[in-house]
């Protein structure tokens, strides 16, 4: 059979390079993100390394304590020896008073742990130089605000949708996995980016939805790493690796007339598609009988 595209390994070599290059950078810039990740909320709970507890802290908030103690516990907690942090906690826990704020020398310890990066001038960092800056963080964590949510959702999905525009492009001109396994890596990023944004949202309103965050996270690394080893490996080294290499026996498994795993998967995402019209129309005529009804008698209610 021959593609209606022309295959990676046969584009030239100044387009490989472009590819090769775009591909390299945006694979360290992966590194990177997830080097920022294990250390912002990988430390959300103190300990060092991703949990399910971080992601809950994050996003939903330690809500058994005030933000002040989940940071002094978390990242900030090499910022002044236990002692300190410690007495830091007791005032809180105690209420946060302002006149026990600098009997109680909070304020000394404060101003020679924490002014050095939290002051006026620093920005993305509150100021503690004077008690108005710190007094919000001695209220209860409810995690991230819907402001910074907000903020990092739109950005998250601009910036990494171009991400897997072009690596998919890239990869689209693979010649190796099947169309259908072309499809499912091209289509899965996108499935679990919006998975992923709206997991924020969801361990927002229930800490039970954390797992959904590592779960998404990880599809879409898994989707990338296999797009990005295929398309380098097709480019540069397809003779070693699908002629002579393992991938010759991957090769002759495509090509086995046997209905493989993809092929199934394919069946099954077909099926689903054509039961969309149908689940549609039937929620609209649902939604029009029961809901929208409801909707119209409490906006009457409201004039
Ligand atoms: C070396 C610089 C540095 C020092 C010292 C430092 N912090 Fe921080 N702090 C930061 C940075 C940077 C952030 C923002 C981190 C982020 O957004 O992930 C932060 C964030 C925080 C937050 C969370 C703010 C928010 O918007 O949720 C609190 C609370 C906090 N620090 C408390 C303290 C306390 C208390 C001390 C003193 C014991 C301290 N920090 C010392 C750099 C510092």
């Amino acid at each position: 059979m021959t593609p209606k595209f022309t295959p990676l390994k046969d584009h030239d070599t100044p387009i490989k390079v472009l590819f090769t290059g775009y591909l390299c950078t945006v694979g360290i810039g992966y590194l990177f993100a997830l080097i920022q990740i294990l250390f912002t909320h990988g430390m959300a709970d103190g300990k060092f390394g991703l949990s399910v507890d971080d992601i809950v802290y994050s996003y939903y908030g330690n809500r058994s304590g005030t933000v002040l103690e989940t940071q002094l516990n978390g990242p900030m907690k090499e910022n002044a020896p236990d002692q300190e942090r410690f007495k830091i906690m007791e005032w809180v826990r105690e209420g946060a008073d302002s006149e026990a704020y600098k009997d109680d020398g909070i304020k000394k310890i404060i101003e020679s742990r924490c002014v050095m990066c939290h002051n006026k001038e620093a920005s993305g960092v509150p100021n503690f130089s004077n008690f108005e800056g710190l007094k919000p963080y001695t209220t209860q964590d409810t995690g991230a605000t819907f402001a910074s949510l907000t903020r990092v959702s739109h950005i998250h999905l601009f910036g990494i949708s171009f991400i897997f525009m072009f690596v998919g492009l890239i990869f689209s001109f693979a010649e190796t996995p099947t169309t259908q396994y072309k499809c499912i890596a091209i289509g899965m990023p996108y499935g679990f980016l919006i998975a992923d944004i709206m997991s924020w949202w969801l361990t927002k309103i229930h800490p039970m939805f954390a797992w959904l965050v590592i779960f998404a996270g990880m599809g879409m690394g898994i989707s990338f790493m296999f797009m990005w080893v295929t398309s380098i490996l097709e480019m540069w080294l397809f003779k070693p690796v699908f002629i002579k290499g393992f991938g010759s026996r991957y090769l002759e498994w495509r090509d086995n007339p046997e209905a493989s795993i993809p092929d199934r998967l394919w069946i099954l995402i077909k099926i689903l598609a054509s039961q969309i019209r149908p689940a549609g129309v039937m929620l609209r005529r649902r939604w029009l009988k029961h809901v929208w009804p409801v909707i119209i008698e409490q906006l009457k209610k409201l004039r």
